[in-house]
């Protein structure tokens, strides 16, 4: 106690729910860089409502400036999460992510650490403008500069248009990872109602940062815990959340992970059934044409939530002490807004946003977006493989004029997973060779191992599982071998005979790695799970045999 009187702490102050703030503010992490009134909101709810709070760091992990991925440290942010709530003697944590990757390891760091935990986040930044048209980031990002690339946007055109792209704090605006995931941890209960979706900048995310405050207050004088809150029902939400809003195939990773730790067993087969049977329903960019800031005047989450309410687990517990049906026992989605979020029977498309796909290319599966392809004809195609056997090699050639390609092949990366990279990087939306750009081609089947940024879009087939590094099918790809993409029956296929595939799997080489030989990159490299089951480290597990039986 004598530590902390320099604070102002007196002892009567620790008598009180002593509630951590993990904050990851950072001048390195731009989508975190606003943070600091917000964790004084929180300061002054948690203190309202009787508690006494204590702000601590975490590591930030900003998109645009870390480096090779912020995949690699998603882990090492959840272990400094789960060692941070478990070794300081706090009774409860908030936790204050935004961009990508940091509310999905702090919720797989709280759901280890079981004390009472509640999540929030920055907010999303507010639509750009530019010339009467709404920007995205960083959905626009990547159309006007594959645009700028086909020449049909100037230099200067591409000066202005960044300068709008990110006009105000928050995390990207569309529907990309960050507020996949941010739409995803309310569904799962363990956010406020409607601190998803409103903006960085209105007073709103002000009010629910202090409500957030004094909610984890009552959680830990009720010993509300993640376990009590991130149940299996609860998971189906989110994967239905995920589907309804055609979010980032970044949350199937994440939500695995997530609960994992928990010892739940979501499976790459639980997203495909729920995908079949929840209707994708939110209208927002890049599978839809709005943005964050539209789906927060139209009611946000809740109002998707209460649209799929008749597939919800309603019974299932959230971080106001209320159920999922309670919160959402009040809310109306308005008229006026149902192009943004249509009825459950009018919806966008019957099922949901993200496809998994098996077949002899992925045993354990892969992943895509059916709704992002621009050009719809290529769900179902048969092409020619070019393979760019690493990240390095697609950089070197993908734009070499001598590059034997058209339109109707398979660009092919191998060696992008989470071993292979390592980090499984968001280079799955490989670049449409700049020669076919010039010829108006704008989309192509993709395929790898690796991710894509939830902004990103197109016909691209992901996370290849096993992946290239350990052996997986997609390592046996020659250029010229005939794929098969069928997304409407879920196939992805190698169209080469059982025998030559097994004398490929003979033949094949495991990659010598000359990167990471020390620290945590060997770490990872040496204890990270393939994509099909959330790319945590296989000693951070519980253990599994024993829960999942
Ligand atoms: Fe942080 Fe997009 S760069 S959410």
């Amino acid at each position: 106690m004598a530590f902390q009187r320099h604070l102002g702490h007196e002892e009567a102050d620790f008598e009180k729910p002593v509630i951590g703030i993990c904050n990851t503010y950072s001048e390195v992490n731009r989508c975190h860089s606003h943070l600091k009134p917000i964790v004084e909101a929180i300061k002054q709810g948690v203190i309202m409502a009787g508690g006494t709070p204590l702000e601590f760091p975490t590591i930030s992990l900003g998109e645009m400036f870390t480096s090779p991925t912020t995949m690699l440290y998603r882990n090492l942010a959840a272990m400094d999460t789960e060692e941070m709530i478990t070794a300081q003697p706090i009774d409860g944590v908030v936790l204050i992510g935004g961009c990508d990757k940091v509310l999905p390891a702090q919720l797989m760091g709280a759901a280890s650490a079981n004390k009472p935990a509640i999540a929030f986040t920055g907010g999303p930044m507010n639509n750009g403008k530019y010339k009467g048209q709404t920007l995205g980031a960083c959905s626009d990002c990547r159309f006007f500069w594959q645009e700028y690339k086909a020449g049909t946007v100037s230099e200067e055109e591409i000066k202005n248009i960044n300068a709008q792209l990110a006009p105000t704090a928050g995390h990207c605006m569309v529907m990309g990872s960050a507020s996949t995931i941010a739409a995803c941890a309310e569904a799962l209960g363990m956010m406020l109602p409607g601190a998803c979706a409103a903006p960085a900048t209105v007073n709103e995310r002000m009010c629910l940062a202090r409500e957030t405050g004094k909610a984890i207050v009552q959680m830990v004088e009720n010993n509300i815990r993640p376990s009590d809150i991130m149940t299996r029902g609860a998971f189906e939400n989110a994967v239905r959340t995920l589907m309804a809003v055609g979010g980032s195939t970044n949350a199937v990773i994440h939500l695995i992970a997530i609960a994992r730790r928990l010892g739940i067993k979501l499976t790459l087969e639980d997203f495909e059934r729920l995908s079949r049977t929840t209707p994708f329903i939110a209208n927002i960019r890049p599978a839809g044409q709005y943005q964050m800031e539209d789906l927060y005047h139209a009611g946000g989450i809740p109002a998707v939530l209460k649209e799929l309410s008749p597939l919800l687990n309603l019974g299932e517990r959230t971080v106001n002490g209320k159920t999922i049906g309670e919160n959402l026992s009040r809310i109306e989605v308005d008229e006026v807004y149902r192009d943004i979020i249509r009825p459950i029977e009018e919806p966008l498309h019957p099922e949901g946003g993200i496809a998994v796909l098996r077949g002899n290319l992925a045993p354990n599966g892969a992943i895509m977006k059916p709704k992002a392809a621009i050009d719809k004809t290529l769900l179902k195609h048969r092409g020619k493989a070019v393979v760019f056997t690493s990240i390095s090699d697609m950089e070197k050639r993908v734009n070499d004029p001598n590059l034997e390609v058209n339109r109707d092949n398979v660009l092919v990366l191998q060696n992008a997973g989470p071993i292979g990279a390592p980090g499984m990087p968001e280079a799955g939306m490989i670049p449409i060779p700049n020669k076919l750009l010039k010829q108006g081609v704008r989309d192509m089947v993709r395929l790898s191992d690796c991710r894509m940024s939830g902004t990103a879009f197109g016909t691209v087939v992901l996370h290849a599982s096993p992946e290239a590094a350990v052996g997986g099918a997609i390592a046996l790809i020659k250029d010229g071998d005939w794929i098969e993409l069928d997304v409407e029956k879920r196939s992805l296929e190698l169209l080469i005979s059982e025998a030559e595939m097994e004398k490929r799997r003979k033949e094949w080489n495991p990659p010598q790695f000359s990167d990471y030989q020390r620290g945590y990159g060997w770490l990872f490299r040496q204890h990270v799970l393939q994509a099909d089951e959330g790319c945590d480290f296989d000693f951070l597990r519980p253990e599994l045999e024993t829960i999942f039986g």
